[in-house]
């Protein structure tokens, strides 16, 4: 029997969620394994900081290579976060032959090709289940499970606090600032929620996505993104009455030569499983040529599920250890026919308030066309005191068509705003 050793790189919401499973689920993790397993070190900032976990204090250190260069250890598992130090980390590791493990997808979202083919250099394994949809297996579901499938798309909700905030307009009628107010008590949105909100922690995960089912390197900050910021309650109760619900959806699609990806709220039919998509969870709908429609539901976030993933992989590391180990990395991506062409042609939810006078509503109909923009329903709301809310739907159009016909709307007096322009996906 090996006794298989871990090196944990953060004792945060996520490293403690491991401790606790592999202390916890010992019996069934090391049956599962057929070795034992340990955490031998973790890395922390501080030693004697008051922790409501129970690890002795011995195998905590502040000094990184004390466990990046334990030639006991088989696998280091990187839990801190962030970019520059969690990829010099992983990099030493491989350096050091150990195999690794991360939730974090900004490293592997933005360095994560030039891991992988560190890692096939150095004949160990990278893997990272939990950077995307926290403790739902998508990764190991598309690579493993549905291989055989060639992919059409992917959409799906992978941001827990915006869908958390989303929920709570939409369910209790709060504004967008009261319901990250909330998010932030609840500890689903962190102090600082930018990269949540405006949808850059979304595009982490689906550039990541794009790379494990397309094979397509798509780096996040090519994803064409918007956040939530600007959906008001108004947004909600629109889109309600027209039968839609507002979603953050994260999106790849092949859509003949093409391959369109983004992060976009979206209008999504009331009756559509991922309508009922609440609160923190997350959830993936996929279109595979063998398998057909999937879904995968479950918390996307929290230390426990987040945990569970990162388990997962080192019990799939830990597996392999004693065979005849070849590593799981892939080094290339394939060079596509496709087009890349980002967000692409779409449909679209439109909300203005315009003066309320005659004609306005037929010059600004008459710009759509000039643009050769088609409108597919067009509500006028409630009467304000000089405005009044104005809602268009379009049929597909070109996202930049759109924008220039929309400049043209605004400047010519006629719209006192354009309150927000949402992606409309009847799935
Ligand atoms: N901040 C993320 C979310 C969880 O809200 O979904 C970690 O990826």
């Amino acid at each position: 029997m090996k006794h298989i050793k871990i090196g944990l790189l953060g004792l945060g919401n996520i490293g403690k969620g491991v401790w606790n499973i592999v202390e916890n689920n010992k019996d069934k993790v090391e049956n599962y394994l057929g070795n034992s397993l340990e955490i031998k070190k973790i890395l922390v900032r501080n030693i004697h900081k008051n922790r409501d976990i129970n690890v002795p204090e011995e195998i905590l250190t502040t000094n990184p290579k004390e466990i990046i260069q334990d030639p006991e250890i088989d696998i280091i598992v990187e839990v801190i976060g962030g970019i520059d130090t969690a990829f010099e980390y992983i990099k030493e590791s491989f350096q050091n032959g150990k195999h690794v493990v991360t939730a974090n997808k900004a490293v592997i979202a933005t360095h994560g090709d030039i891991l992988h083919k560190l890692a096939k250099a150095s004949g160990v394994s990278l893997r990272y289940e939990a950077s995307v949809g926290g403790g739902i297996p998508i990764i190991n579901t598309l690579t493993q499970s549905l291989s055989a499938n060639k992919f059409d798309e992917i959409v799906g909700i992978i941001n827990g606090t915006t869908n958390y905030i989303l929920t709570q307009m939409s369910d209790f009628g709060m504004d967008f600032n009261e319901a990250l107010k909330l998010a932030q008590e609840k500890g689903y949105a962190e102090a600082d929620p930018t990269s949540d909100i405006e949808g850059e922690d979304a595009a982490f995960k689906l550039s990541i996505l794009i790379s494990e089912a397309f094979g397509i390197r798509i780096s996040p900050k090519d994803i064409p993104r918007e956040g939530i910021t600007k959906i008001s309650k108004k947004d909600i109760e629109y889109a309600s009455q027209l039968g839609y619900k507002i979603k953050l959806f994260a999106t790849a699609k092949k859509d003949e030569n093409n391959f369109k990806f983004y992060v976009h709220p979206t209008l999504i039919p009331i009756n559509h499983p991922l309508a009922s998509v609440s609160n923190e969870f997350n959830a993936l709908f996929i279109r595979g040529n063998a398998v057909g429609e999937l879904m995968l539901y479950g918390k996307g976030a929290g230390s426990m599920p987040t945990g569970s993933a990162v388990v997962g992989d080192i019990l799939e590391i830990g597996k392999l250890i004693e065979t005849d180990y070849k590593a799981q990395s892939t080094d290339s991506f394939k060079e596509t026919d496709l087009n890349i062409i980002g967000e692409g042609i779409g449909q679209y939810y439109i909300h203005t308030e315009v003066i309320d006078e005659p004609g306005v509503l037929g010059k600004i109909a008459s710009t759509f066309s000039r643009y050769d923009i088609s409108l597919k329903s067009v509500v006028q709301r409630a009467r304000g005191n000089h405005f009044v809310p104005l809602i268009f739907i379009t049929h597909e159009v070109d996202r930049s068509q759109l924008d220039k016909a929309l400049e043209e709307i605004k400047s010519n007096g006629l719209v006192n705003e354009i309150a927000s322009i949402l992606r409309v996906e009847n799935l």
